[in-house]
């Protein structure tokens, strides 16, 4: 498996006028980024009309300011695969990406790629066949999501399917899952049999996807067994009432556990192992 990209220093944001379907508007002045400022973010839906997220240009600039604003350097951007759903193809994606980075770019952020697969018989058959576009596009490790209202029959022998083909899960916000909310401490030892990785939603920490999720996400954390935290954010509305409040709980929650880095770890460091294309040992849970 070929190495990742090696991650450069960002340029600084810049002051830029910008024109989209004839409407001339110019980009504001970036506010000082007040949480960790090198957040690489590993989940969100920025890539304009592929799916539920931003609709047109305009919101994918909208969601790469609010994200800069709260102290993101980097996105990798996850568009929705799901068959029958979000029949994205990766050339489309990849077009899209093409068409959205200087969007991105001008609101001082660096553009990765990556998608989140729907747990289905296609998303197998594509491991088999060495066609899934990873996080960072040469990396091993893949997006996925498990259905929400139960787990798949067998659901450690598939993932183990999909690590024989080479590639490596990453479970999208496994505490949004009702049967992981049923049984945390099962379906994490059978996570943990396959050797997935875990994130989690930053949304599910203050309570964005319900009671039960939030509920979820604090048992998985107090067990030390997230790997990467990402926001998933489809719309630049939910930046300051996602984002910001929860990495204030997530660090005050790590630090109760005197994990004083984990933060870091989670939201930058991870992160930055999984583009970088580090081996599976060496990206640790917090
Ligand atoms: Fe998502």
């Amino acid at each position: 498996m070929p190495r990742g990209p090696t991650l450069g220093p960002r340029s600084p944001p810049r002051r830029v006028a910008s024109d989209w379907d004839g409407h001339r508007r110019v980009v504001a002045e970036r506010r000082p980024p007040i949480h960790n400022p090198n957040v690489l973010d590993m989940h969100n839906h920025v890539l304009f009309g592929l799916d539920d997220g931003c609709r047109n240009p305009v919101e994918s600039d909208a969601l790469a300011q609010a994200m800069r604003a709260v102290g993101h350097e980097g996105i990798v951007a996850t568009p929705h695969i799901r068959p029958g759903v979000f029949d994205n193809t990766l050339d489309k994606i990849r077009r899209r990406r093409d068409e959205t980075r200087p969007i991105i770019e001008e609101a001082g952020l660096s553009l990765y790629l990556g998608a989140e697969y729907y747990f289905s018989p296609e998303l197998l058959a594509g491991a088999r066949d060495r066609r899934l576009l990873t996080l960072g596009e040469s990396s091993r490790y893949v997006l996925i999501e498990l259905p929400t209202m139960s787990l798949p029959p067998r659901l450690d022998d598939l993932l183990y399917e999909v690590r024989l083909t080479g590639y490596v899960p990453v479970i999208a916000h496994p505490e949004r899952c009702r049967g992981v909310a049923d049984a945390v401490d099962w379906a994490l030892e059978r996570f943990r049999t396959a050797q997935v990785l875990l994130q989690l939603d930053l949304g599910s920490l203050v309570g964005h996807y319900g009671r039960t999720a939030r509920r979820t996400a604090q048992a998985i954390l107090d067990r030390g067994a997230y790997h990467v935290a990402a926001a998933d954010l489809h719309r630049a509305e939910d930046v300051p009432s996602i984002v910001r409040p929860s990495l204030d709980l997530l660090r005050r929650r790590l630090r109760r556990r005197r994990v004083e880095t984990g933060l870091d770890e989670l939201i930058q460091h991870n992160p930055r192992r999984i583009l970088e294309n580090a081996s599976y040992d060496d990206i640790r849970p917090v």
